[in-house]
């Protein structure tokens, strides 16, 4: 069972949030995105034995995708320096809420060690003792050196340059993993690039469950035997659930989180777990 997650509230200016989805055409339901969140936050709190909910900052529509700030690795989590200006300022009460973390020793800075590092959490997938880094829009090249020597003697850093100069937002919008052998990946062509990029550089032929859609290739494994996938993507949910529960006994969780998705949020980026 994972020991703790780091979820954090939605504010009320959550529809002010940093998105490539045309708003104007589809607003944001406020109440239905705080509805879906809840629900999220639920999911959660049954499957994570800590979780530490940090309150809605209303200046940072962004605040509740908390993966973006820090990312964990072992006993040291380093506090991003986020890729959107707008976003900077978010990191605060998350840094606080990782000095809960008992299993926590070492907290760093990404600001402290490279000042024109920046970096989402969102970029970067661990697999077993691999962090794939993502350079995109969001994270360079100095962002990614920062992880790389802050978790020197705990995982290697894998740098994919694949979604580089691509419109996808964060590496974890087209690949998630399921667990340290087996990964989800979006079928389109930045998606069969980006993988096999990630399997020449680190050597490993993972298994891949492709889906068509991009939204469902984001999936949230709570342990080895639960999994929370996106609802309204039919044909993705019936590969998911052959391959993941019919083939691996794994059970799965869909839920809507159509609102959170109009703010480029998807299921990872509304927590951060530390095993
Ligand atoms: N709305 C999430 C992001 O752009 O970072």
């Amino acid at each position: 069972m994972i020991s703790y997650a780091i979820c954090r509230d939605l504010p009320q200016s959550f529809s002010n949030c940093v998105t490539a989805v045309d708003l104007s055409q589809s607003a944001i339901d406020i109440t239905l995105a705080r509805q879906q969140h809840d629900d999220y936050v639920k999911v959660l709190k049954e499957h994570v034995e800590n979780v530490i909910q940090v309150s809605a900052d209303e200046d940072h529509p962004d605040c509740c995708f908390v993966e973006d700030t820090c990312v964990v690795v072992k006993d040291t989590a380093v506090v991003n320096q986020l890729g959107h200006v707008s976003r900077q300022k978010e990191i605060g009460p998350n840094a606080e809420a990782l000095k809960q973390v008992p299993t926590l020793k070492t907290i760093v800075y990404m600001k402290d060690m490279d000042e024109e590092a920046t970096l989402d959490g969102g970029d970067c997938m661990l697999v077993g003792d691999h962090l794939y880094v993502g350079l995109s829009a969001r994270t360079n090249e100095q962002g990614a050196k920062v992880l790389e020597k802050a978790f020197s003697s705990s995982c290697k850093v894998v740098t994919i340059t694949a979604l580089k100069d691509s419109p996808t937002l964060h590496l974890k919008c087209l690949v998630t993993q399921v667990n340290e052998d087996t990964l989800v990946a979006c079928s389109n062509p930045a998606g069969k690039e980006l993988i096999q990029e990630i399997k020449q550089k680190s050597g490993i032929d993972y298994s891949v469950i492709f889906v068509p859609d991009s939204v469902p290739a984001n999936i949230l494994a709570l342990g080895s035997d639960f999994v929370v996938i996106q609802k309204n993507f039919p044909e993705s949910e019936r590969i998911l659930v052959e391959e993941l529960t019919e083939k691996r006994g794994i059970q799965l969780k869909a839920l809507d989180m159509s609102e959170l998705i109009k703010a480029d949020g998807a299921l990872t980026c509304c927590s951060v777990l530390i095993p």
